[in-house]
């Protein structure tokens, strides 16, 4: 049987760096807490938690030590009260998103009304919004922009994950209702490379396998691009979610992983795989 892992399964730059801090602050035995998971993958959360570090909520949880910020950022409000609280604060937001909160706050400051492209409710999303000192509008879709007052001066943002259609549909929208428009595109191309390969791969082989935190988004969309394309799609946290049966007859099988998953997870899946083969031919 032949075995695909896409060249860009797994990690992305933003959470291979927040992992690698984490794990480099649980080793120095000062009590580290994370302020909610650093990342969406519940096995390498797990990994910290055996290392001491643990995961809290909010920030009223911690009264002293250190406490790492998720790549995916905090809010502002958050931010101020870890250095009021005089926590060590390590901050391992991603620094793509962090960017997103600087030009929020740019524009902001220099009196632009602010439109933020994504999904209001995502943790990055209410981070990127917080950063700004007055309201800001915040559209998932070019059905949401059409319904947007009038507007002299408008700038816009991204979410990090945002297509790239969704932000062009938006800003042509835009166009329309105001005077001035100011456009960053802020848009991290790690989701839709991985996107883009996984339909690329699905197309290819037998079966596709998708690896990834249930709580992922990105990972869930993968295995929904896939779907569509393989009916024989399967989306599994870890490697003792595989069936065998799912490999009954297949030739070649594709392996993509979110961008939370860490490598020995991609390893551990593909030698289960390869182990189901060699039962075959016994
Ligand atoms: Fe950063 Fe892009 Fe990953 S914004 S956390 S590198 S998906």
């Amino acid at each position: 049987m032949e075995i695909i892992i896409a060249k860009h399964a797994g990690f992305c730059f933003g959470v291979k760096r927040a992992t690698l801090l984490a794990f480099e602050k649980a080793a120095d035995g000062v009590a580290t807490s994370t302020l909610g998971p650093i990342i969406h993958s519940p096995q390498v959360v797990q990994r910290l938690e055996e290392k001491g570090v643990s995961v809290v909520n909010n920030l009223s949880q911690i009264e002293k030590g250190r406490v790492i910020l998720r790549s995916h950022g905090v809010t502002a409000t958050e931010m101020k009260e870890a250095h009021e609280k005089g926590l060590e604060v390590v901050d391992a937001t991603c620094p793509f998103v962090r960017k997103a909160q600087s030009y929020v706050k740019l524009l902001s400051d220099e009196g632009y009304d602010v439109l933020v492209v994504g999904d209001r409710d995502h943790p990055e999303v209410e981070g990127i919004v917080s950063y700004a000192g007055r309201e800001v509008v915040v559209v998932a879709s070019v059905e949401e922009a059409r319904s947007l007052r009038r507007m002299k001066r408008l700038g816009v943002v991204a979410q990090t994950t945002q297509s790239y259609e969704t932000l062009e549909a938006v800003v042509e929208v835009c166009l329309a209702k105001v005077q001035e428009l100011r456009v960053f595109n802020t848009i991290c191309d790690a989701t839709s490379v991985r996107q883009d390969e996984a339909k690329i791969l699905a197309k290819q082989v037998e079966c596709m396998i998708v690896i990834g935190g249930y709580n992922s988004a990105n990972t869930r969309r993968l295995a929904e691009i896939c779907l569509e394309l393989r009916h024989n799609t399967h989306h599994v946290e870890t490697v003792d979610q595989l069936s065998e049966e799912w490999f009954n007859n297949v030739k070649s099988v594709g392996i993509t992983a979110g961008a939370s998953t860490p490598k020995w997870l991609i390893d551990e899946v593909v030698e289960r795989i390869k182990a189901f083969d060699r039962d075959k031919k016994d």
